[in-house]
């Protein structure tokens, strides 16, 4: 019988990447192949994702590509998109492509407000806690800014507090500004600073202290007016909103409508080095607020044309994190020309938008299947041997016959090679 082999591996972090990638040939049987693979050098060299987590033994490069016609508060932008997913960086593109016609998007955001939470158990009273805590604001809003001078040299800080009681317990919200920053590490310093203070004033015990996702003081909003015409006439705008309206009654439905938000979203997120499961907890916390809803909603003007706005958290920085050491994420910050958080975070709300637009339109009118099968004809027309002279002749052979596969393929190269 073969020997069982075990995946406690003591002191594996403390191996460097090439003695890690030995134990990993020998613990999943990959081949010289393969290992050399894991070690080829990406933009991200190793040596550098080797201080960005731990146990590295190489890169995972996704495709990143620039989704093209934005305007935004009358600025063009191109914006790197991050994704492994075909047709995203299409769609996003088209739909601002439309949006430019009536203006472009209008985009706003909230200041950079993110809540600490502070959980404090074991008391006698949950109301006298809580105004003890209130009674005692400015002595933990100080304690807290004590913790983080380069924040309060930019005007950011711990500003103000709240206090919720939740069952037998309350839970205090440090309400910190963290500007540029995401805040992540700014929020869970302050709040665990402040943690032993609050239980010396209230008398109880604290538990939890961290950030919360659900960043409902920073939310990204951006609207857009998608020209009728542009979109295929009116019927085609009431199809869009039929869509919208499914998606609001549908929690079903919903989740898909908001994940292909996501696509949008998360592609950006990723691409500047910023945090997409923070982005993703923060969009559907928000979207279940008042019953699992829509991200983004449409109507319809008095022209007919279809109006779209979309609004959710976006606490992403462009200080700190891999944003300011993954040197992809530095340049793609470059693209974007993005000055402040803020104007970042708008760029991010109004990619959402497009996306969930394209989406809609696609699904309301042929499906997206179409705009996908092009480009998977043109992998299997690759694969099948077609070279630059009769790729596309294959693909719209295969496209128009509804038959993306390889063996077809192969027969249509072989007699348009003939
Ligand atoms: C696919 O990744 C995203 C869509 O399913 C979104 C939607 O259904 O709205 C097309």
């Amino acid at each position: 019988m073969s020997e069982k082999k075990s995946s406690q591996i003591s002191g594996f972090y403390k191996l460097s990447i090439e003695e890690r990638l030995e134990k990993l040939k020998d613990f999943a049987g990959l081949n010289e192949q393969e290992i050399a693979v894991l070690k080829k050098e990406s933009s991200l060299e190793l040596k550098s994702a080797d201080k960005m987590i731990e146990n590295v033994i190489g890169t995972m490069p996704v495709p990143l590509g620039i989704a093209t016609n934005f305007l935004i508060n009358g600025e063009n932008y191109l914006i790197p998109m991050a994704t492994e997913e075909p047709s995203v960086i299409a769609a996003a593109s088209n739909a601002a492509r439309i949006a430019r016609l009536k203006g472009g998007f209008t985009a706003g955001s909230d200041e950079s407000i993110m809540i600490g939470q502070i959980q404090v158990t074991d008391l006698k009273n949950p109301d006298d806690a809580k105004n003890a805590v209130i009674a005692n604001k400015q002595k933990i809003l100080a304690l807290a800014n004590e913790q983080d001078p380069v924040l309060n040299k930019f005007g950011g800080g711990a500003k103000d507090i709240e206090v919720r009681i939740l069952d037998k317990f309350i839970v205090v919200h440090l309400l910190v500004d963290c500007r540029d920053a995401m805040g992540a590490n700014a929020v869970n310093t302050m709040a665990e600073a402040a943690a032993p203070l609050i239980e010396e004033i209230t008398g109880g015990e604290v538990i939890l202290k961290i950030i919360s996702n659900l960043a409902v003081k920073r939310l990204a909003r951006s609207s857009a007016v998608f020209d009728k015409e542009a979109l295929g006439g009116e019927e085609v705008v009431d199809r869009i909103i039929l869509a919208y309206k499914f998606a609001a009654k549908d929690p079903y439905r919903c989740a898909t409508n908001n994940k292909g938000i996501m696509n949008g979203i998360s592609s950006v997120v990723l691409a500047t080095g910023n945090d997409t499961r923070a982005i993703e907890a923060g969009a559907h916390g928000y979207a279940a607020l008042n019953g699992y809803s829509p991200l983004a909603k449409y109507r319809k003007n008095s022209d007919g044309d279809l109006v779209g706005e979309i609004e959710l958290p976006m606490a992403v920085g462009l200080i700190g994190g891999a944003t300011a050491v993954h040197p992809t994420a530095k340049i793609n910050v470059k693209i974007l020309g993005v000055k402040t958080a803020r104007e970042l975070e708008e760029v991010i709300a109004s990619v959402g938008l497009a996306q969930n637009l394209a989406a809609l339109r696609a699904l309301s009118a042929e499906g997206i299947q179409r705009g996908h099968m092009k480009l998977h004809a043109k992998n299997i027309a690759k694969m099948a041997g077609a070279d630059d002279r009769i790729l596309d002749k294959v693909v719209e052979i295969m496209v128009r016959e509804r038959k993306v596969r390889l063996d077809r393929a192969r027969e249509i190269v072989e007699e348009l090679k003939k």
